[in-house]
């Protein structure tokens, strides 16, 4: 347990300052299933943007994808986004959702399965973030396409996001990656989705601490901490943070730590992103950033990004 990643970096990321934490350990099967909420909440946009801008150009990102590729989703979560895409490609035959949260991953598998029998799913529970090796598939290799919906790539800062374009062109070579992409906008609508009324958010930004509590046997007494979301123009990004309600000692696997009232533990930050300076990252990591699709509110846009042999 306490040599776990989750344990190394909560310890490491509580001694420096800023304290941080990375976002990817908001989803153990609670923080998923509160993400699931966030993604129906009617603030929050982004999921119901990019559905739609899925289900009105289906077609035509099923004929940049092709009939006879590999599907590989990052960060696959419930995988409802690819349902979409499947319906266009009733050819599709292999898919490797990759998620870092098993058992969330292993329940949006089955269901697939279910729901189109003649696909073959191989999840791979994974941090997609590390270098990491796709299942062997069975049959003759195929052209590889990603999908990287929900603009997840916003949870990374741009020189991540620019190690990550840059691993997936190397994974997708000869094929091509589709992304969806958060576009900046009004600063009141971002933060009204990272803030919404019936605190779904919070729940899931103070998620974490449960979850060190149950994992790590720490003592954070969550009510001692408070969800705080902001947009920050300068860098394009919505911060989330928890913020002690008051001067606090916790342990945390045998360490002790100390919270000043008003301090924060950084937990996320959500990029935001003109098209073209999307555009400018992808080509940078070596994609040809071709078709792009936005909604009429230019809100989200998603992207197809081919990767040359
Ligand atoms: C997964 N990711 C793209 C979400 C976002 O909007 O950055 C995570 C999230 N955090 C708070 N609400 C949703």
């Amino acid at each position: 347990m306490v040599d776990s990643d989750f344990a190394r970096e909560l310890l490491a990321g509580l001694a420096r300052r800023p304290r941080a934490i990375a976002p990817k350990f908001f989803y153990d099967a609670a923080g998923s299933s509160l993400f699931d909420r966030i993604c129906e909440l009617p603030e929050y946009y982004p999921t119901r943007t990019e559905l739609a801008l899925l289900s009105l150009h289906a077609q035509e990102m099923a004929e940049c994808i092709g009939a006879d590729a590999d599907l590989v989703e990052f960060g696959a979560g419930s995988s409802h986004k690819i349902r979409v895409l499947l319906d266009a490609l009733p050819g599709a035959r292999r898919f490797v959702p990759i998620d870092i949260s098993a058992e969330h991953l292993h329940d949006a598998a089955a269901l697939l399965r279910v729901d189109f029998p003649w696909l073959e799913v191989r999840p791979l529970a994974a941090d997609f973030t590390r270098p990491f090796e796709l299942p062997p598939l069975a049959g003759a290799p195929a052209r590889r396409v990603g999908f990287f919906p929900g603009s997840s790539i916003g949870n990374f800062t741009p020189d991540e996001a620019l190690g990550f374009l840059r691993q997936a062109r190397a994974l997708l070579r000869g094929g091509g990656l589709l992304v969806g992409v958060d576009l900046v906008k009004d600063p009141a609508v971002l933060h009204a989705a990272y803030n919404d009324a019936a605190g779904v958010t919070a729940a899931f930004n103070l998620n974490v601490l449960v979850r060190a509590n149950r994992e790590l046997g720490a003592n954070f007494d969550v009510s001692a901490f408070a969800h705080y979301a902001f947009y920050e123009p300068l860098r394009q990004r919505i911060e989330m943070h928890l913020l002690s309600r008051c001067t606090q000692q916790l342990r945390v696997c045998g360490h002790d730590f100390e919270f000043a009232e008003g301090e924060s533990l950084h937990t996320e930050n959500s990029y935001k992103y003109s098209v073209d300076g999307f555009r400018a990252l992808a080509e940078q990591a070596g994609f040809e950033a071709r078709a792009c699709w936005i909604d009429d509110r230019r809100w989200f846009s998603i992207h197809w990004l081919a990767a040359p042999t």
